[in-house]
């Protein structure tokens, strides 16, 4: 594979959200077609904060989402963090963190009333709801919401100093980003139980033991290693891989044979595809396929 070095020294910053919550930068995909595909990289940009999500942060995701679902070009979004500042004098320098969850401080004084609305139209269901393939980049805490937020993409790359776990039952709570019942289908009710009940952190070996996480890298290697499997996906069929996403995605809501006859359904309607003829013929002629995204 080509190095992707260039690609991230020619990051363009084609948006930064109104109220600078996250940053977004799309990076282009050389050798995609239909041409021009783009990385999507969203920041959480509240480092100061550990990245928690307050509701300018909500509201900035929630908008990415809307931005990324209608632009052709987005192929792949990557969701990450940004790194701790450089620490004031004297100060203790802040940790890395994706996102330490919820902004906390949102909380004080709130009754049921006040946050069902925000937590009916939140971000945590955008992200999942994207038709494009997802990939959380996960260095330091990745908390409550943020571990939530991880969630809600659909791989998890993350560095080997990264923590997850859902410390919300030490305020009193539970997650309510969808948390614990996403949690529950990817590691299975006994240890997402535990998590929930002790508020524990685990660390990224653990994570990836029990399939929280996709892989495991060092924090030099986590940006080449996510840019490489996303860049890998952007040069996918982007109609094929929305099908294969949805595909996947029925079987956490479908029983078993429903399920296989849903796959059966969209495999068959993929012969009507322009991008099948394509793929099959540049296989057997050795070259490349060159897609057309339908
Ligand atoms: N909401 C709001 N602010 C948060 C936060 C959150 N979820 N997590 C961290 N912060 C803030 C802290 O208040 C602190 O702000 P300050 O420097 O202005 O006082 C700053 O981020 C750094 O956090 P701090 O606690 O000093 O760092 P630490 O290295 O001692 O501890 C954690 C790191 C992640 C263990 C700790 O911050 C923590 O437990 N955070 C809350 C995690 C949580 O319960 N999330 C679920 C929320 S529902």
């Amino acid at each position: 594979m080509k190095s992707i070095q260039p690609y991230v020294q020619t990051f363009v910053l084609l948006r930064q959200c109104m109220n600078d919550a996250i940053q977004i930068e799309n990076i282009p995909v050389e050798g995609t077609f239909p041409e021009g595909g783009l990385i999507s990289v969203w920041t959480l940009n509240r480092p100061d904060k550990l990245n928690s999500l307050n509701s300018d942060s909500h509201k900035a995701l929630k908008e990415a989402c809307d931005l990324a679902e209608y632009n052709d070009s987005i192929r792949v979004i990557i969701i990450t963090g940004a790194p701790p500042n450089p620490p004031l004098e004297g100060k203790k320098p802040k940790p890395y963190s994706f996102a330490a969850g919820a902004d906390i401080s949102e909380f004080v004084g709130k009754n049921s009333d006040d946050v069902r609305p925000f937590f009916e139209d939140n971000a945590w269901e955008r992200v999942w709801n994207l038709s494009k393939p997802t990939i959380a980049m996960i260095d330091g805490f990745a908390l409550g919401g943020g571990t939530e937020l991880a969630l809600s993409c659909d791989i998890r790359i993350a560095s080997n100093r990264s923590k997850f776990g859902t410390p919300e039952i030490n305020l009193g709570l539970i997650p309510g980003g969808g948390g614990t019942q996403r949690l529950c289908r990817l590691i299975g009710y006994g240890k997402a139980l535990e998590m929930v009940l002790t508020g524990d952190m685990i660390d990224s070996e653990l994570a990836l033991s029990c399939g929280l996480i996709n892989s495991v890298t060092t924090p030099e290697e986590l940006k080449e290693t996510t840019m490489k499997l996303a860049e890998n996906i952007a040069k996918k069929s982007p109609y094929t891989t929305k099908v294969a996403k949805r595909a996947v995605r029925a079987s956490l809501d479908l029983p078993f044979s429903e399920g296989v006859r849903m796959e059966r359904s969209e495999f068959v309607a993929l012969f009507d595809t322009e991008d099948k003829e394509i793929g099959v013929n540049a296989f057997l002629n050795r070259e490349s396929p060159k897609w057309l995204g339908k």
